[in-house]
């Protein structure tokens, strides 16, 4: 069975009064066995970044599913997605999203609570 599979995902980015819209994805669909080794290309702009925080839960598809070992993520709870992400997801940004407010130690200890 796929580990994670991908469904006709479509997002559509909006400004805040509906003005611009960009369409980040039209119907992606794919999926992953386990074992196998994914990597996405594409040039800049393509979606790459849309499409791995929407397969992390990290943004929400404007249509389409995400399952991860056969389970809707979009059904999950806030609760069970982030139990999912610690145990489950590695993520590295391209920017590296650490709080400069914090130490290194305490940078370490938020990724993994
Ligand atoms: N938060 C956002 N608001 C509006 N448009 C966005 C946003 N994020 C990305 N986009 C647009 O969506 C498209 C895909 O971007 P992105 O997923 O960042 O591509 P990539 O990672 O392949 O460079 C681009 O046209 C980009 O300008
Ligand atoms: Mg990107």
């Amino acid at each position: 069975m796929a580990i994670l599979e991908a469904k006709c995902l479509k997002k559509i980015y909006t400004t805040r009064f509906g003005g611009n819209r960009v369409q980040a994805l039209s119907n992606v669909s794919f999926s992953v066995e386990e074992g196998e080794y994914v990597a996405i290309m594409g040039e800049s702009g393509s979606g790459k970044t849309t499409l791995l925080n929407i397969l992390a839960a990290l943004d929400k598809p404007t249509s389409g599913q995400v399952l991860l070992g056969g389970k809707s993520v979009s059904a999950l709870k806030e609760r069970e997605m982030t139990a999912f992400r610690r145990n489950n997801l590695g993520f590295v940004f391209q920017d590296f999203n650490l709080l400069d407010t914090f130490s290194l130690q305490d940078n370490i200890f938020c990724l993994l609570y």
